[in-house]
């Protein structure tokens, strides 16, 4: 095997769909922001953003040309990660010399600005938070059995504000239920043709796809072990949208499920009201990136909610509602996005961007 070829299977794709996570820290101003807010988690990598900025502003929009509406029909998913790239971008603030001021949705809920950040120089302040910015990843991965103390988790909880929460679900009993609701709701997407080829459109299988369209989901991004991920990449058909859909209801099963230490659950008042989306996004990823200073892993599970809102916009029965509901009782109502945490075996891998250039529309 030549160097090539062996650096494309066995290493982690490093083409530059991956520059991003180097160029964000040393972005300076409004654009180094910018930078900060493309590294923001989105439902399978669909990055739903966009940017105008001006000498003191900065405004995120979202894409609506980015989006999965059979996986997503309410836009919840679309909503959290923008909320998500909002927070990267004021918590990427102050090491840019610059102090934020946030206003969610301008224009009213049905616009598609939805937050202006306004900015006043102030001194630099490098911060934790704002480092771990380029080192958050997904990790898909096993995590170890060891358990993750209630004083973190109660840190992590204490991040909340604006009307949001989290609820940690750490008992066994409780933990296993949901691991089961999980599986079944993974099953249920793949079993449902239109979700599955939704989602298998973001699929980007070899490292060329993911330099070409630079977002999108990876088999370096699935928390493969190494020979396991060479194999999946040197053979294409095992990347074809049945078997991805069935190695993700296997992983969710036998990894994700089996080794996560706690499911934390974003509680908002309606898990249907925009304003409520993005605080509750921005919680989720403040959340990602205070575990992500502790080296505690963290990977965003929704199917249960992606299955929930289908039926609900079919007008079909709402079984994993129901069955959601014999975990949190009335939370059920009041759950936006769920997430596993644990630590980790192995570290998780980056995954591609388009740069800050690529997403910033216009400048005024
Ligand atoms: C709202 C939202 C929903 C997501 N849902 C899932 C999910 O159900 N399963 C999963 O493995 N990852 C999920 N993710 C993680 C994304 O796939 C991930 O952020 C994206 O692929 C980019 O990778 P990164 O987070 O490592 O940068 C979700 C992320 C967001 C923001």
């Amino acid at each position: 095997m030549g160097t090539d070829m062996f650096t494309e299977v066995f290493a982690t794709s490093r083409g530059a769909a991956l520059d991003p996570w180097d160029a964000a820290a040393g972005a300076p101003g409004i654009v180094g922001m910018i930078a900060a807010a493309v590294l923001a988690p989105s439902p399978h990598n669909t990055q739903p953003w966009r940017f105008t900025a001006g000498p003191s502003w900065l405004d995120v929009y979202a894409d609506v040309d980015r989006v999965m509406p059979t996986v997503d029909p309410y836009r919840r998913e679309r909503t959290i990660a923008l909320g998500a790239a909002v927070e990267n971008a004021v918590v990427a603030a102050p090491a840019k010399g610059l102090r934020p001021t946030v206003t969610l949705l301008p224009h009213g809920p049905d616009s598609d600005l939805v937050a202006r950040i306004d900015v006043t120089a102030d001194h630099v302040e490098l911060t934790p938070m704002a480092e771990a910015i380029a080192q958050r990843h997904t990790n898909r991965g096993p995590y170890r059995s060891d358990p993750v103390a209630p004083e973190l988790l109660a840190e992590l909880a204490a991040l909340a504000e604006d009307g949001t929460s989290v609820r940690w679900v750490t008992e066994d009993g409780a933990r296993c239920t949901l691991g089961d609701l999980l599986v079944d709701a993974a099953q249920a997407v793949v079993d449902d043709d239109a979700m599955s080829r939704d989602g298998y459109a973001w699929f980007r299988s070899t490292t060329a796809q993911a330099d070409a369209h630079r977002d999108g989901l990876t088999v370096d991004g699935q928390g493969l072990a190494a020979p396991v991920r060479a194999v999946a990449k040197l053979v294409p058909p095992l990347t074809s949208r049945s078997i991805t859909d069935a190695n993700w209801v296997k992983q969710t099963r036998s990894v994700h499920t089996r080794t996560a230490a706690a499911y934390g659950i974003v509680l908002v008042d309606d898990p249907y009201r925009r304003a409520d989306q993005l605080a509750g996004g921005r919680l989720a990823e403040r959340i990602h990136l205070a575990a992500t200073t502790h080296q505690l892993a963290l990977q965003h599970m929704n199917q249960i909610t992606e299955r929930m809102d289908r039926d609900r916009h079919r007008g079909r029965p709402n079984k994993f509602q129901v069955r959601l509901s014999r975990v949190l009782g009335a939370d059920a109502h009041r759950a936006l996005c769920l997430f596993r945490v644990g630590w980790p075996v192995r570290p998780g891998k980056p995954t591609p961007r388009r740069a800050a250039h690529q997403v910033l529309t216009r400048e005024s």
